[in-house]
């Protein structure tokens, strides 16, 4: 065993030397005179081998230019709350090694050969905003041309940082940077270039999405600015990534049926607000929204405040003002026919134009309970309150007692003063959300 140490250490040295020799004799070409009978021959690359340590060039003042290009193949996942983005990548780096060149006329017409990466020098380029330590799985190989060019591909797992604006969640479009640059080398070992153009990489990569997921490729972009740190500078390739969510999910899941709700709160004040059950079937609903919110939650993003959290709020407030508003005309009511106050003179009056027939706030209950085919002895009719009118006016100087007026007629009064409030609370409501809405679908759309 001992013996056969000194013997194999010889051959190797000699190998080395008479290889080294060879290379500074012919420009480092590769003696391929062995490839035809026994494949490859591995001693032919093993000087080659040896420098990997070394980045490979011939005059150290000669910056190795790496061409960088990417695909990319999965968005993956979206995290809003710690703002990183999940993505798959494959990057493809091209640089060239002086020392690998072979003719391929005399090596049985080889042209390009498969390399293991571990046995060659790699350039260190990482991904600046890249969250995770680098996953790249081992034993991946390179393209080794007979120029000596090097061809590597990694595919490559990237949770990186990106700056999230979930404002106009679900109508969000993100811009997300991947900024390729190397770990070590300044510029003046290390220069990046482009290996394709931003557009070819745009199309391959749109080609490549499988994933109908949530997101959806725009557009890439670059810049190339150079990055200093203290007195070095590094050369870096930023690539802007502009992707936008795919909504359908959210509006089928959020906005729909939200819509619904308030359209049917909003529809719930044409029930009469004399019967028992326009209260219950509000607080129902708001019962409804609530079970509905709560459930939805997961859809929402984890952080910050976006529009559609503000729309969900805006709705269940509307709700809320349609409850009180039912509250408030029920206990009109109640009053009303229990126990009339004496109306005020000025309430009368202004409530007089409202009950003349001709020019009337149109009172929106009342048509309403027409169609319902309620009991005019139940309600006052459109009809009752324009005679009613009439037959106060002549009696006003009764008015100023305030005892004068038969009870019915105050109740009537009473009755009608709570339908034309119940009618404008309607409007008003009606204009609250009409505006808010607007307001809301502008502000996603901008
Ligand atoms: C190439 O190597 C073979 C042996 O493998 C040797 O016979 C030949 O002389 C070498 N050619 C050159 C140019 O060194
Ligand atoms: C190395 O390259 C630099 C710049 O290109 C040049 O000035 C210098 O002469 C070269 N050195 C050698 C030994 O070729
Ligand atoms: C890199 O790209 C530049 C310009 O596109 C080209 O001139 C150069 O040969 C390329 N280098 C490598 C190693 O691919
Ligand atoms: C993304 O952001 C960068 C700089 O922040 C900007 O130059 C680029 O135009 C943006 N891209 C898109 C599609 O908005």
């Amino acid at each position: 065993m001992e013996g056969r140490w000194p013997a194999r250490g010889g051959v190797l040295l000699c190998l080395t030397v008479s290889l080294l020799l060879q290379g500074r004799g012919d420009s480092f070409t590769i003696n391929c005179s062995g490839f035809d009978q026994h494949g490859v021959d591995p001693a032919a690359f093993q000087a080659v081998f040896d420098r990997k340590a070394f980045r490979p060039v011939t005059n150290y003042s000669v910056p190795t230019r790496v061409n960088i290009s990417f695909t990319l193949s999965a968005i993956l996942e979206v995290d809003a709350q710690l703002q990183l983005l999940t993505s798959f990548l494959w990057m493809d780096l091209v640089w060239d090694n002086p020392f690998i060149t072979w003719n391929p006329e005399e090596c049985v017409g080889i042209n390009k050969l498969t390399v293991s990466a571990e046995n060659l020098w790699l350039p260190d380029i990482f991904i600046v905003e890249s969250m995770d330590v680098d996953q790249t799985p081992s034993g991946l190989t390179a393209y080794v041309s007979s120029e000596g060019r090097i061809k590597y591909d990694k595919p490559m797992r990237v949770t990186s940082i990106c700056n999230l604006d979930i404002f106009y969640f679900p109508f969000d479009q993100q811009n997300c940077t991947f900024t390729f640059s190397s770990f070590l080398y300044t510029v003046d070992s290390m220069l990046l270039g482009m290996d394709k153009e931003v557009w070819e990489i745009t199309d391959t990569s749109r080609n490549v999405i499988r994933t109908q997921g949530e997101w959806e490729l725009l557009g890439i972009n670059k810049a190339t600015p150079k990055m200093s740190v203290g007195s070095n500078l590094y050369d870096q390739i930023m690539f802007y990534v502009a992707i936008r969510r795919r909504p359908s999910l959210y509006i089928i899941n959020l906005l729909v049926p939200s819509s619904f709700l308030i359209a049917i709160d909003a529809l719930s004040f044409y029930l009469p607000a004399e019967s028992e059950s326009r209260a219950p079937f509000k607080i129902t609903l708001l019962l409804g929204y609530n079970v509905f919110l709560l459930m939805m939650n997961d859809l929402l993003p984890a952080s910050g405040t976006p529009l559609i959290s503000v729309y969900f709020a805006l709705c269940l407030s509307l709700m809320v003002l349609s409850l009180l508003e039912t509250v408030f005309i029920t206990y009109l009511l109640h009053v009303a026919t229990t126990q009339p106050p004496p109306m005020p003179r000025w309430l009368h009056s202004l409530l007089l134009p409202c009950t003349s027939p001709g020019r009337c706030c149109p009172t929106a209950p009342q048509k309403e309970n027409e169609g319902l085919g309620l009991t005019p002895t139940h309600l006052p009719g459109p009809k009752e309150p324009g005679e009613l009118g009439k037959e106060v006016r002549p009696g006003e100087t009764e008015l100023d007692g305030g005892s004068g007026r038969t009870k019915t007629q105050l109740v009537e009064l009473w009755v009608q003063f709570s339908h034309v409030m119940d009618a404008l609370l309607f409007r008003l409501y009606l204009l609250f959300m009409a505006s808010s809405i607007f307001t809301v679908i502008v502000l996603w759309n901008t």
